[in-house]
């Protein structure tokens, strides 16, 4: 017995010895410490030795165990700590940054659907414009007091930002013949200052539909579905007596306001109302410029904010912040 405890200890010290990692070191001490160890097997086996022969056995086993507890011990310091990190699952998940559609263009893209939805098809017109198509086509020639209103950036080349998008109208008309239902979202610009209600840049959305008999209340049937389907049900529509060159008769587009419900609140400046869009019959000059007959085919036409219906939307009243890109407030419009 004697030998077979000096054999295990030698055996058992060099195991220790050549341990390389903790999770050695485990395997180590389970092999010979654990339940199923070498040197706790040779304590179990102490009750089978004759008598005379246990109080030695005892002795030298309980030396065995003691010195190679004290051996792990020691091999362990040297050993590279791993550390247990504890995992809190109660801690909320950290949210993935994840990009998303700009407010302007989700509520672009509304606008779009809805008069897709009634028939409509998409257009589109160059940012950069000729005085003919943004001013002369859309009967507004050289010195009419029109251009005035538009505070126009002119570029060195004697072209100019678009104004509206009121000439993708007469672009379209020119390509394609009646009958006709577009419409054509996009950039205009206007030297305008950067202030609550006014950005040098800025969104619309030119609507047109040329056909046999289209009529003033056609205008106002699409206009009011549209304004409904935007703002709920409860929404209505005013057509408020206005002039533009290109339109005869013309008008403003008035929605009541769906903050107050036209009580009169903040955001429509205690009147109930506000201002979406302009409109009108197309002018009989401006389809003859494009070759239409205008005794053959009649029209109307429309052009549509979008930061006023963004504003509108989300209850914003500084168009400012939809181009100041502070994540805080683009984030807070989802
Ligand atoms: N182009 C006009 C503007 O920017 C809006 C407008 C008015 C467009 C009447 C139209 C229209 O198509 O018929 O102020």
């Amino acid at each position: 017995m004697q030998d077979k405890i000096e054999k295990l200890r030698e055996k058992a010290l060099k195991l220790i010895e050549d341990v390389k990692s903790s999770e050695e070191l485990e395997r180590a001490r389970v092999s010979l410490l654990g339940k199923k160890g070498e040197i706790t097997g040779l304590i179990r086996s102490i009750g089978k030795l004759p008598p005379e022969e246990r109080p030695l056995a005892g002795k030298l086993l309980n030396a065995l165990k003691r010195e190679v507890e004290e051996k792990i011990e020691e091999k362990r310091k040297t050993l590279p700590k791993v550390r247990k990190v504890k995992i809190d699952t109660s801690i909320p998940g950290r949210r993935p940054k994840t990009g998303a559609l700009h407010p302007l263009t989700r509520i672009e893209e509304e606008i779009v659907d809805i008069f897709m939805r009634m028939g409509f098809s998409v257009e589109y017109g160059p940012e950069i414009e000729t005085d003919y198509y943004n001013f002369t086509a859309l009967n507004t020639p050289e010195h009419h007091p029109a251009r005035d209103l538009h505070d126009t950036f002119y570029l060195e080349d004697g072209n100019l930002l678009r104004t509206h998008t009121s000439p993708v109208q007469i672009r379209v008309m020119e390509k394609k013949k009646p009958p006709l239902r577009i419409i054509s979202p996009g950039r205009a610009y206007r030297f305008d200052p950067f202030d609550p209600s006014h950005s040098p840049v800025f969104h619309q959305v030119e609507g047109l539909w040329v056909d046999r008999d289209v009529s003033f209340s056609d205008l106002k049937g699409t206009l009011e579905a549209f304004g409904k389907e935007l703002f709920g049900k409860e929404t209505r529509i005013k057509l408020v007596p206005h002039y533009f060159p290109f339109t005869e008769p013309s008008a403003e587009v008035h929605l009541s306001c769906p903050f107050c419900k036209e009580k009169g609140c903040r955001v429509c400046k205690y009147t109930g109302w506000v201002e979406i869009a302009g409109c009108g019959m197309v002018h009989p000059e401006v389809l003859r410029g494009v070759g239409i007959d205008p005794y053959q085919w009649t029209g109307f036409a429309f052009g549509m904010g979008v930061e006023r219906i963004a504003m509108l939307r989300y209850g914003i009243d500084d168009i400012r912040n939809f181009y100041e890109n502070d994540l805080r407030f683009i984030e807070g419009l989802r």
